[in-house]
């Protein structure tokens, strides 16, 4: 049983395989926290409430001295009634006042998880849910918490609903999917963040007695920061210590927030970003939060690495490309841009199927008049000077040449410069009165518009019908401005950000369920828009625009703590790259390239005869490794060169492959090696191209040896055969 109930003290204990959480409705019907960790085998913690001691200046609760809220460990709070700590809701309501009250009702355990029509979730049938049900009887309002555990994978998710049972709309101006309080602050805050062509890095610093915020209002869950939050003890590594992890199934705006009190106890909390959220929720009706997903582990980041990677591939990612091995592509976009000739596009094709490419993707360029960003977005018909013949018969032309197609598209968006915004003007995001900004000239469609949205979805349906696709790559590259709907009235216009997300999920579940043998590559400029939500929809994603191998280590490190290593695009590109100009072999950019799931995207029709031998090697032995490293374990090695150099190992029965990258190389440095990690201690491996066989304890406590560090980029790679 993974949940147990204390139904006399209303404690309920919910248990992973390794994690205990307990929460408790006390004789008040306070819902409150009693602890999240490493698993309690039988107890309830009955006596743990009565124990807390902190000091005062502080309201009593119901008129009872010394019933102190603020004292306690709430479990889903509000604020001044009397907690003057951080909310996890505001809720206007009709007489002006922000109070809620919400108190325990009674409980229910369902099997399974809680799907919500239109929202992404964790998914499995074999997962139990504990459904608590609290009111505010004054207002009128029920509230229900959902706590789903899933045993075998360590994790639990939790979601709120809200039901008007009143006859006033309530405003809702914040309600967050997660709430935990824990009992003093000395922990590091852990997040991913960076910017455009720097996605994801770890940042990690202690905590102090104030505010800190993960959060994005870009409309979009942003290359800024990953909807991830995670509070770590300070002698917690990469191997060991506790770590508690917190992310959104959502592809929106976001906010994370950690609060250290006044009595240095802290909340964490997870939820849509308050700033720009308002939701009128009328009589009769009920709002569900996003779903937010809870880790809790004493093994280390990278175990919280691994159980985040397994609960995606496991209970997010769906349907025929779960665990379907991904085919190595080819993108036209660093080798062509917007120059698109056919002729040239079919010389690169042949000559990616003989390096043994298996899928070609046409990217951005190939529709109305496109030779550059400033037009033709919302014109979904091909460009005849580029394909004159149409796309279908260039298509086939690929097709006959054995490679499977590809086609880029970036439907939200829409040049100011096209058939479509001339015909609808208003279907564009705006605030009536106020100037339109362009980024990248382009504006956003207003997916809050049903019009819109069946617009989208017929105009798409028909496109990758017509095109005969076997993968899409779908783009959106700017994030939301002046984001008001002329669709929606006033007093909705608080509603268009979250509503924006509602409409791309309606969107995406409708053409990725019509097309269930096509793979979809989600894309935001790279990796911003990278999140459980669109994963939900969309099993890969393009991790970053940044290219360069050496850039990639902290992108790919900071992005496989999160997200499978198949969903995680990893390409080859040109030397010097694109981006920062950086010079780096063709065996290191295949390395960490290989680290994910690979491709190209390089003009591979200039290539000397020894680099093509080479990409057609690396290609072989990408095939052969290719399950593992797309669904075996994956673990970061640390290395004695620290932020100097970059190792990891995907394992799984049949091989463990390991990679090394050392940044700069140094003169005289002392001999290394690379300690593998988690091998059966009597595993036999034996090293593929040499005879050396080696004990899977040896692996891991010798370690292999590192060959000496010549040049700068250096990389290095093992791969291990299981005897
Ligand atoms: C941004 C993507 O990340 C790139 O890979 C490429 O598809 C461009 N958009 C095309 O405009």
């Amino acid at each position: 049983m993974t949940i147990k109930i204390d139904k006399d003290k209303r404690i309920f204990h919910l248990q992973t395989n390794t994690t205990s959480y307990l929460l408790q409705a006390n004789e008040q019907g306070h819902l409150l926290h009693l602890y999240w960790g490493e698993k309690l085998e039988t107890t309830f913690l009955d006596y743990y409430v009565s124990e807390i001691q902190r000091a005062s200046y502080i309201a009593d609760a119901d008129g009872i001295p010394e019933y102190k809220l603020e004292r306690l460990p709430v479990e889903y709070p509000s604020f001044g009634h009397p907690d003057l700590r951080s909310p996890a809701m505001t809720l206007k309501h009709r007489d002006g006042s922000r109070i809620s009250d919400f108190r325990y009702v009674d409980y229910e355990v369902m099997k399974g998880h809680v799907a919500v029509s239109g929202q992404p979730c964790l998914t499995d049938e074999k997962a139990e849910t504990l459904v608590i049900t609290l009111m505010d009887a004054y207002q009128k309002l029920t509230m229900k918490q959902y706590y789903t555990v899933f045993v075998e994978s360590d994790v639990m998710t939790r979601k709120v609903e809200l039901v008007n049972e009143g006859s006033e709309t309530v405003l809702i101006e914040q309600l967050n999917s997660a709430c935990v309080e824990l009992p003093h602050m000395n922990y590091d805050l852990v997040h991913l963040s960076g910017k455009w062509a720097r996605e994801r890095h770890l940042h990690r610093a202690p905590l102090t007695q104030n505010r800190q915020t993960v959060a994005t209002r870009r409309g979009q869950s942003s290359h800024e920061h990953d909807p991830f939050i995670a509070l770590v003890t300070p002698e917690t590594t990469e191997t060991t210590g506790e770590v508690y992890a917190m992310r959104l199934v959502y592809s929106g705006d976001y906010s994370a927030t950690v609060d250290v009190d006044m009595q240095e106890a802290l909340r964490l909390q997870i939820g849509l970003n308050p700033e720009q959220f308002e939701w009128n929720l009328k009589a009769g009706q009920s709002f569900i939060t996003p779903e937010a997903v809870l880790v809790y582990t004493n093994g280390g980041l990278g175990k919280m690495g691994q159980v985040f990677q397994n609960t995606a591939q496991k209970h997010v990612v769906r349907g025929n490309f779960q665990y379907k091995e991904r085919p190595v592509l080819i993108n036209s976009w660093e080798a062509f841009y917007f120059d698109l000739k056919e002729k040239e596009l079919l010389e690169f094709a042949k000559e990616a199927k003989e390096l043994g490419v298996e899928l070609f993707v046409l990217d951005d360029g190939w529709f109305g008049k496109r030779d550059d960003d400033s037009s033709s977005l919302g014109d979904w018909f091909v460009d005849k000077r580029k394909f004159p013949n149409g796309l279908r018969p260039f298509r086939d032309q690929i097709k006959d040449l054995g490679l499977q197609f590809g086609l880029w598209v970036e439907p939200e968006m829409v040049s100011p410069d096209s058939e479509l915004f001339r015909a609808h003007p208003d279907w564009a995001l705006e605030v009536t009165g106020r100037l339109r900004s362009l980024s990248r000239k382009q504006y956003v469609l207003d997916l809050t518009n049903p019009e819109v949205r069946d617009y989208l979805v017929n105009t798409f349906i028909n496109l990758f019908k017509e095109v005969g696709v076997d993968y899409v790559k779908w783009d959106f590259n700017r994030s939301l401005t002046e984001a008001g709907s002329n669709y929606l009235p006033e007093e909705q216009q608080g509603e268009v950000y979250h509503r924006y997300v509602l409409g791309l999920y309606e969107i995406v579940e409708k053409i990725t369920s019509a097309f269930p043998d096509v793979l979809f590559e989600n894309c935001a400029g790279g990796g911003g828009r990278f999140d459980l939500g669109m994963t939900y929809y969309m099993p890969q994603t393009w991790t970053s625009d940044d290219t360069d191998a050496i850039e990639r280590l902290a992108i790919q490190q900071g992005t496989s703590y999160l997200y499978p290593n198949a969903s995680m695009g990893c390409h080859v590109s040109a030397s010097p790259n694109h981006q920062n100009g950086r010079v780096t072999s063709l065996k290191t950019r295949g390395i960490v390239a290989m680290q994910g799931n690979f491709g190209y995207e390089l003009d591979i029709t200039n290539l000397t005869e020894e680099e093509k031998t080479e990409i057609k090697e690396q290609i072989a032995l990408y095939k052969e490794i290719r399950p593992t490293v797309q669904f075996g374990t994956f673990t970061h090695l640390p290395t004695i060169e620290q932020d100097n150099a970059y190792a990891w190992q995907h394992a799984d029965d049949r091989l463990v492959v390991v990679g090394y990258t050392q940044i700069l190389s140094k003169a005289n440095s002392p001999s290394k090696r690379l300690r593998l990690a988690g091998l059966p201690k009597q595993g036999r491996y034996k090293q593929k191209g040499t005879d050396k066989v080696y004990y899977g304890d040896e692996l891991m406590r010798v370690g292999l040896q590192v060959e000496r560090v010549t040049h700068d980029f250096y990389a290095q790679q093992w791969i291990l055969e299981k005897q």
